[in-house]
């Protein structure tokens, strides 16, 4: 039997971190397997990615669907169907629906580019966040891995590591630094809470 977890990762535009977990799925440093790649847009680069790696895909979009209660029914279903035991959001930028939530308690997190509870919530993403860090002047910043529950940004934080600011760094630069740390720590995070919850 494979005892390696099932993993679904939810994306919505490059997939660099979906592509650190695959590359670490690959040469045994994770303890599971990406059966799935759920992107909320047909046109992710990480939708690429996954079918370069031989991974399902599926785009999940609310508004093709009847009613809410359709699409949170059927997306639910889809999981369940690849009998996927844990959810990694990588760069997905919408809530995930709370059935969704109630039935992966515990077994969804996220990866956030800023030392949370600092800049973090509702809009806060990608290169708005390292703007906003630059521009107040801080001396550090960081990557958090944190379980996920029905707030943005919220939830019990698993890891987290930091890396210093210099005077000279930029929006992008530290931009750059922090992505080279999300791609270390992902897999590191993801596959502690697969080890810790499995007891493996
Ligand atoms: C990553 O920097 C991730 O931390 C961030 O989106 C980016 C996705 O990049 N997520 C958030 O800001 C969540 N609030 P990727 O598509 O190259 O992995």
């Amino acid at each position: 039997m494979d005892s390696r977890a099932k993993i679904a990762v939810f994306i919505s535009g490059g997939g660099s971190n979906l592509q650190s977990l695959i590359d670490a799925s690959e040469d045994g440093r994770l303890s599971g397997e990406i059966v799935l790649v759920i992107s909320g847009h047909d046109n992710a680069y990480g939708l690429e990615r996954a079918f370069n790696a031989g991974i399902d895909t599926f785009v999940y979009k609310v508004k093709s669907y009847p009613s809410k209660e359709d699409a949170h029914r059927d997306l639910l279903e889809m999981l369940k169907e690849y009998e996927v035991e844990f959810i990694a959001l990588a760069g997905y930028l919408k809530l995930l629906p709370p059935p969704v939530i109630a039935n992966y308690k515990n077994h969804i997190i996220n990866i956030h580019p800023a030392l949370l509870p600092k800049y973090g919530g509702k809009g806060m993403y990608g290169s708005r966040v390292h703007e906003k860090i630059i521009k107040a002047g801080d001396k550090e910043s960081g990557v958090t891995v944190h379980l996920v529950d029905e707030i943005y940004d919220h939830g019990k934080i698993i890891m987290q590591k930091k890396v210093s600011i210099s005077p000279q760094d930029t929006t992008k630069s530290l931009a750059a630094k922090v992505l080279k740390l999300e791609h270390k720590l992902y897999p590191e995070a993801l596959n502690k809470l697969i080890c810790e919850t499995k007891k493996i």
